[in-house]
């Protein structure tokens, strides 16, 4: 395990006893009709980054404003523009796998992921957003290495790695932040904030869908799952950041 790396790292499509598990490629005649419309729902109805969703401007646009304000420096400037575009990276292939699906990306709602909504108002608001967001943004990726959406596993490793970079650059930020008693108060204080908001990300636990992405091998873990993981992997940073974790079910919306 890296430092900042996860724990489970599945690489190969996942197979499940007595599923209708395997691999479905762009295309696909055996493509069962359920299977296509779980692909869509969670790439176009339940996922941010979609070029093809308005929606997605407003949050790149967001990230882009709070990381070049409040960079400390231009390097730290050059940092955040390289992640925007990454991210616009990541909004073009998502919206080029559902076209492979035969669907139009276009999809004119917010995704329901209040994180993307907070304010930034500091440099720390910006080094939680990269560290624990983003770091979200890396356990999807993991998860949809081993997808049995040939198309989906074959681009994930480059989401993975790139989310790995953002949330890496977050917490490297926060090592500089929290070497002040001024820095770590704030620190603390924003911790707060951005936590619940982190673990909310992965949706409801008694949420009906989880089931079904896991029985068609879309995804390899259910939301509780992925989020304990979350859990398990991110404390030991943010302890070793001189940190005190939050309580995980203070502010959250979505248990
Ligand atoms: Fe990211």
């Amino acid at each position: 395990m890296t430092q900042m790396g996860t724990q489970s790292g599945a690489k190969a499509p996942r197979a499940v006893e007595g599923s209708a598990q395997r691999m479905y490629t762009k295309d696909d005649p055996d493509m069962p009709e359920e299977f296509r419309a779980f692909m869509i729902k969670l790439l176009k109805h339940a996922h941010v980054e979609n070029n093809g969703n308005p929606h997605y401007k407003k949050v790149l646009a967001h990230i882009a404003h709070g990381g070049l304000t409040y960079a400390p420096d231009g390097k730290a400037m050059m940092i955040e523009a390289e992640i925007i575009k990454q991210e616009v990276g990541h909004g073009e292939i998502v919206a080029n796998i559902i076209r492979s699906l035969g669907e139009d990306p276009y999809y004119d709602k917010p995704v329901g992921q209040y994180a993307f909504e907070i304010p930034y108002e500091c440099w720390c608001d910006v080094a939680w957003f990269h560290m624990l967001i983003d770091r979200v943004g890396l356990y999807v990726g993991i998860e949809w290495l081993g997808s049995t959406y040939e198309p989906l596993a074959r681009v994930s490793d480059q989401l993975e790695k790139e989310e790995l970079f953002h949330a890496t650059v977050g917490f490297n930020h926060l090592r500089k932040i929290v070497r002040t008693p001024d820095g770590k108060r704030e620190a603390q204080e924003l911790l707060h904030k951005w936590w619940p908001a982190a673990l909310d990300m992965f949706g409801r636990s008694d949420s009906k869908n989880s089931g079904t992405y896991v029985r068609w091998g879309i995804k390899g873990k259910t939301n509780e799952e992925l989020r304990q993981q979350y859990i398990a992997d991110t404390v030991p940073l943010i302890e070793k950041l001189g940190l005190v974790v939050p309580d995980n079910l203070a502010n959250r919306r979505y248990l």
